[in-house]
């Protein structure tokens, strides 16, 4: 596992948006051979879509041949809704770059048969040859995409209950009103995500700092289903100072350190 530090959230963001276009670049997709990306939606990853954005306009990367999979989609809201994970990744980021719409795969909230969907999807994600990069944020509880704590962290595709605690973070995006937050959700599971061959894990604020502090320091546990990175081969937490706060000092210093010693901060980017 690797944990980035960065000064704050346009630092952290800036480092993401460039290692993803990095990736994208060194894979050199075609058409045949697309790079397949995985994508959150949240607060999180705004600044990162920005970014991506602006290298977009940059002629630095191109989206031309990549495929997206998103992580997750409530149930019940269709793509239209202003809070469904379809219309804010079109509002916050696939209007903005050169995507074709055949290559962008949400979830279906609204499909008449909910499994039969999950399972489609976790089809279509092997018939690419799996996720070549899942970005992701992490809640406050440690979930990744709407693996609540508890959550099989061999799981896949499926619909699930949210807790009490995400249906009241995410209340802001409807007026505040719990009673209009679904309560369901289809979403990609932990093994969805820990297949990937990258997984990158967007952190910010001390909001986040227990999460962090499960992901790195503690056990591996359906508790904090953050915790199933330390298992990956190429996990990548990106974090600002402020999420720290629940770092040890020695485990703070030790990526600092480790992160700074040789690798010059173009070659960083690049790795
Ligand atoms: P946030 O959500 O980016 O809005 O904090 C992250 C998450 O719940 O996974």
């Amino acid at each position: 596992m690797r944990v980035i530090i960065e000064k704050d959230y346009n630092d952290l963001s800036a480092w993401a948006a460039r290692y993803i276009a990095n990736q994208i670049n060194d894979f050199k997709p075609t058409k045949d051979k697309p790079f397949v990306l995985g994508l959150p939606t949240g607060s999180t990853p705004l600044a990162t879509y920005r970014e991506l954005i602006r290298l977009y306009n940059e002629k630095y990367v191109s989206f031309e041949n990549v495929v997206t999979f998103n992580m997750d989609e409530y149930v019940g809201l269709d793509e239209n809704h202003p809070q469904s994970y379809h219309y804010f990744m079109w509002s916050n980021f696939f209007s903005f770059v050169d995507i074709k719409k055949e290559n962008v795969n949400i979830l279906n909230g609204m499909a008449s048969d909910l499994d039969q969907e999950c399972k489609r999807y976790e089809e279509k994600i092997k018939s690419y040859g799996g996720i070549d990069l899942f970005l992701g944020g992490i809640g406050v509880d440690g979930h990744i995409a709407f693996n609540e704590p508890f959550s099989s962290l061999t799981s896949k595709t499926r619909v699930k209950s949210l807790t009490k605690d995400t249906i009241i973070v995410n209340s802001r995006f409807f007026d505040n009103d719990i009673s209009k937050v679904p309560s369901t959700a289809l979403t990609v599971g932990v093994e969805t995500i820990t297949s990937a061959k990258t997984v990158i894990v967007l952190i910010n604020g001390h909001t986040k700092a227990r999460a962090l502090h499960a992901a790195v320091e503690g056990p591996v546990s359906q508790t904090w289903t953050c915790s199933a990175l330390q298992l990956h081969k190429c996990a990548i937490l990106i974090a600002d100072e402020t999420a720290c706060d629940e770092l040890k000092v020695s485990t703070y210093r030790y990526f600092k350190d480790i992160e700074n010693s040789n690798l010059d901060p173009d070659t960083l980017l690049k790795k």
